[in-house]
């Protein structure tokens, strides 16, 4: 991609004005310059909300891969593409090439066709933050397999969920992953899983730990003896513009997590052009985004944006704890990192080791900070900023979702002044609306109200699999001809956008996004539970915590509580994964329900969060006599 970039705020002011005006002109110019195209399309955007229906660049062809990969071959074929960090610090830093990256790609894409994955077939991927990771992912691209990336800290129950539910004939895993001192049994998981997946042909591993592993004859294999074989060189598949590319799952208000479906030009288009600007990415660079890429960060912003671009990109295995809570300072001062992007909830977590850990280590390369998956608190703001910045690299805290394939309100850093906990300005494209409970559109600045978006941008998600009704009542329905996000949001003053929280069931922990119906479904699988009812509560490092409030069968007495926690936790790990673990178990004889027997959780959060003298109006309650006593008894 060429090297410009928005450079000041006037600039940006003119930019954002002109893609408002005219959408359609302004997302062509960008999809001319920069990208190679079989064909061009025929109409820039169709849409319509009220379907929802939503088409960018309608009869284009092309393959994301090419424009990854194979367009950086005869001016930056040497460059690294994939600058690979292993968990353990000893073990060398591994430097991908885009020659070589081209190559591996390509093996592993003929390897996925030697297995008869086709276009369109759904392919899981269940890997730790290895190379292989990535070039699966790419190689699925290639050959217009659609990939469903699981986080590898999901639990086998989760992983069978999300591979049934879009039917995956191949499973991508490995036969273990590092994480820190400990080692995980990927393999095992993905056995455990497919004991419940009929649609899975295959399962291809890849050796990371050097385990003895259980191989099922005619379904697992190796992948690295394949790849040995493979030819060099794939054809890429040309793919519409609005073909699948992948899958990922984000929670809902269900049980059932939501496969959002995004599509090949309007996703590369968009993804390639916010990484440019929203990073100011220079040749030369050495970018760092230390999510996983099991997530939409990952996708969008480790794989393909840099890609896009033709930067470096950096994957790190480990964990910010080890081999101390100097790792990632370490690592920017051993790659020269210049962008490094990373969620609150680990600067929170690093800031409380206090500063010896960051003045050990020579952090001048940096250039700019980002912020992203949860409110950043005014205090790890603040330290960021004076610690790992020295005030010097501005902070982008860069709002976004799965769901929106990309960054959608961010500064623009060297152009928008920041502000500490605001993401600032719309990004080009994007037309946020603050809505106020009636439905009603707030124009006006110094307002607060429910977060939409008015006019489509090219990376939003199309539907969800399998289920486009659920995503037209997720999403389009609540206001009028607009996309809801789900979270609550204020404008200030000069139209700077702070983003304030979920204003659903989706609770942030640690910058993942949980939904409470699938913590309480596991939880009520537990013999002795009845009921039960999670939300969440302010905490230093995670941002939120989980409380849950459990109504017990009649289990008669004996049974003792802590173990109940501990089994209720563990119960919990199987069915979601750690990450959902609640900080707090209340057990109780009822929970609050209104009459037609919903839950009040607006009354729990707020004696989770110990807010108990505005309680609002309990009246109209069913049992309104349970309140005082979980405010008794609570934790
Ligand atoms: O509530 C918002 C929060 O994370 C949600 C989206 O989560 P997920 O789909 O997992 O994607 C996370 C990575 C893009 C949003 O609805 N969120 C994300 N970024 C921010 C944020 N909240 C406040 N500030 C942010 N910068």
């Amino acid at each position: 991609m060429s090297n410009y970039h928005i450079k000041h705020l006037e600039e940006y002011y003119q930019v954002y004005r002109k893609s408002i005006r005219e959408p359609e002109n302004f997302w062509e110019e960008v999809a001319e310059e920069h990208f190679l195209w079989y064909k061009k399309w025929e109409n820039v955007l169709s849409w319509d909300f009220s379907k929802p229906k939503v088409k960018w660049f309608e009869g284009a062809k092309l393959n994301i891969t090419v424009n990854c990969i194979d367009r950086h071959l005869t001016t930056n074929g040497n460059k690294t593409a994939i600058l690979f960090e292993p968990n353990d610090p000893n073990e060398a830093a591994e430097h991908i090439t885009y020659r070589e990256l081209h190559r591996r790609v390509c093996q592993f894409a003929n390897v996925l066709k030697d297995k008869g994955v086709e276009k369109g077939d759904r392919v899981c991927i269940y890997l730790p933050m290895i190379p292989e990771l990535a070039i699966a992912t790419l190689a699925c691209a290639r050959i217009g397999a659609v990939h469903s990336v699981v986080f590898a800290g999901f639990s086998s129950t989760a992983l069978a969920t999300r591979i049934n539910d879009s039917s995956c004939k191949m499973v991508i895993t490995s036969d273990g992953s590092f994480r820190g001192s400990k080692t995980i049994d990927l393999k095992g998981i993905v056995d455990e899983a497919l004991n419940d997946c009929d649609c899975v042909e295959s399962v291809l591993v890849v050796k990371r730990i050097n385990s003895s592993i259980n191989m099922v004859d005619g379904r697992d294999e190796w992948l690295e003896p394949l790849l040995e074989e493979a030819y060099e060189d794939c054809v890429p598949e040309i793919m519409d513009a609005e073909d699948p590319l992948f899958i990922l799952y984000t929670s809902g208000s269900t049980g059932m997590p939501k496969g959002m479906v995004h599509t090949t030009a309007g996703y590369m288009i968009y993804t390639a052009y916010t990484f440019k600007n929203v990073f100011q990415y220079k040749q030369g660079d050495i970018y760092w985004c230390t999510a996983d890429i099991g997530w939409i960060t990952g996708h969008s912003y480790i794989v393909y944006g840099p890609l896009a671009n033709g930067a470096t990109t950096v994957m790190f295995e480990g964990v910010p704890s080890y081999p101390d809570f100097g790792r990632f300072w370490d690592i920017v001062e051993k790659h020269k990192i210049n962008q490094f992007y990373t969620a609150p909830t680990a600067i929170r977590a690093l800031a409380k080791e206090g500063l010896e850990l960051v003045e050990k280590y020579d952090l001048s390369s940096l250039k700019v900070l980002g912020s992203v998956g949860e409110p950043i608190n005014e205090e790890a703001w603040h330290w960021y900023n004076d610690n790992i910045g020295k005030k010097q690299s501005p902070i982008v805290d860069t709002w976004w979702q799965t769901e929106t394939g990309g960054i959608m309100i961010t500064p623009i850093p060297f152009a928008t002044p920041t502000k500490p906990t605001y993401a600032t300005l719309p990004f080009p494209g994007i037309q946020p609306a603050l809505m106020d409970e009636e439905g009603n559109e707030l124009t006006e600045n110094q307002v607060s109200g429910r977060l939409c978006i008015k006019f489509p941008w090219p990376s939003m998600a199309r539907t969800i699999w399998g289920n486009h009704q659920r995503y037209k009542d997720t999403y389009f329905t609540a206001f009028e001809n607009k996309y809801f996000t789900g979270d609550g949001a204020l404008r200030d003053e000069v139209g700077y956008y702070r983003i304030t929280g979920r204003v659903d069931d989706v609770i942030i922990v640690s910058g993942h996004n949980l939904g409470t119906a699938p913590i309480e479904d596991a939880i009520n699988e537990h013999p002795a539970v009845a009921e039960s009812a999670i939300v969440g509560f302010p905490h230093d490092i995670k941002g939120n915590a989980l409380y849950g409030y459990v109504i017990l069968k009649d289990v008669g007495e004996g049974r003792v509580h802590d173990n109940l926690r501990k089994e209720i936790n563990q119960i919990i790990t199987e069915h979601v994964g750690p990450i959902a673990k609640l900080d707090k178990i209340q057990f109780t004889k009822g929970l609050p329900k209104t009459r037609s027997g919903k839950i009040m959780r607006r009354i729990l959060r707020k004696i989770a969060c110990k807010d108990t003298k505005n309680l609002g109006d309990t009246s109209t309650l069913l049992n309104p006599e349970v309140v005082q006593e979980i405010i008794d008894n609570s934790l």
